[in-house]
């Protein structure tokens, strides 16, 4: 009987979520990996999480979703992640298909058969948001939502980080689902960057796995440092929203009122991040995470890829 937490790994790999599965299949069970469209485009983030099963030998299910945004037109992040998702390594065709395209679907029966699963969403937030749309039962059975994105500022605009920029309206589905919410945004998540030293630590890790993620990591980092004055490393965002829950200890939070804006010509896609100190103030719906201790983070992801190197 595994006494790990039981989640659903809702990904658009994307550099960031390949090292969020990597650590999720090894403190966590997996019960299935959903994608969908973000990074790229449904298809190649659907074929990348399959390409990282292989990679881990896991025969997790994985169950492709939604190809659009509910209202906003699909945009992606080619100028981040390359035109397949996963630039920078020579990775292997995938040697299977998704188990099905009914990520929703599966997210439903899935959260019905299983009590207490957290749902990890690492992309747009699409998936989560017809679920609970479709199953309104959804919020009372799920231990959780322990997101990426959001953020006191933005990454894809001034105000709006990507994920949630992509679809602002599965966004505002989510944080006003009221149950557990865990927010993992940039102002976390830029402080875990993958450095040239990290990388290396990746790098000395001995068998392809860890020679491959070394060079994805090297290509998401020289794409942050092409855009970024003032960082050394891309920002591994998307493994903290594992993180958070597999290694508590690690990070400090706040809990705090956050609503989204989908409405504004400038704004469209911020997270508003009540930090009054009010006496009456409004109802905290999400623990919003302030910082980690990003050295014994990343060895947590070295630690990960060595599990599931073979020399
Ligand atoms: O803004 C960073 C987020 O957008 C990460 O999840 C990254 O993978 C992209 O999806
Ligand atoms: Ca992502």
């Amino acid at each position: 009987m595994s006494t790990q937490l039981s989640i659903i790994l809702d990904c658009d790999p994307g550099h960031d979520d390949a090292i969020a599965i990597v650590v999720a299949a090894a403190h966590t069970n997996v019960l299935g990996i959903t994608t969908v469209a973000g990074n790229a485009p449904l298809d190649l983030t659907t074929r990348n999480a399959l390409i990282m099963t292989d990679l881990l030998g896991l025969d997790t299910p994985v169950h492709s979703g939604a190809n659009r945004p509910l209202v906003a037109p699909p945009r992606h992040a080619g100028y981040v992640h390359g035109a397949s998702g996963l630039d920078g390594a020579a990775l292997p065709e995938p040697s299977r298909r998704a188990d099905s395209d009914q990520a929703i679907d599966f997210i439903i029966e899935t959260c019905r058969a299983h009590e207490g699963v957290w749902l990890v969403p690492t992309g747009p937030m699409t998936n989560i948001a017809l679920a609970l749309r479709a199953a309104p039962d959804l919020g009372g059975r799920i231990a959780g939502i322990s997101l990426m994105g959001g953020g006191s500022f933005g990454n894809r605009t001034a105000a709006a980080e990507f994920n949630l920029w992509a679809d602002p309206e599965a966004a505002a589905i989510v944080f006003g689902y009221g149950g557990p919410l865990i927010m993992s945004g940039l102002d976390v998540t830029h402080q875990f960057q993958a450095t040239p030293e990290r990388i290396g630590s990746v790098r000395a890790v001995p068998g392809r796995l860890a020679a491959l993620l070394a060079d994805l990591l090297t290509f998401f980092t020289s794409a942050y440092l092409a855009r970024n004055a003032d960082m050394r490393g891309a920002a591994v965002h998307d493994p903290l929203a594992v993180m958070v829950l597999t290694h508590p200890d690690l990070f400090q939070r706040e809990p705090r009122h956050v609503v989204i804006e989908t409405q504004g010509e400038h704004t469209r896609g911020m997270t508003l991040i009540d930090q009054r100190h009010l006496i009456e103030r409004p109802a905290r719906n999400c623990d919003v995470l302030t910082a980690v201790d990003a050295d014994a983070a990343f060895d947590v992801i070295v630690q990960a890829i060595a599990s599931f190197s073979r020399p």
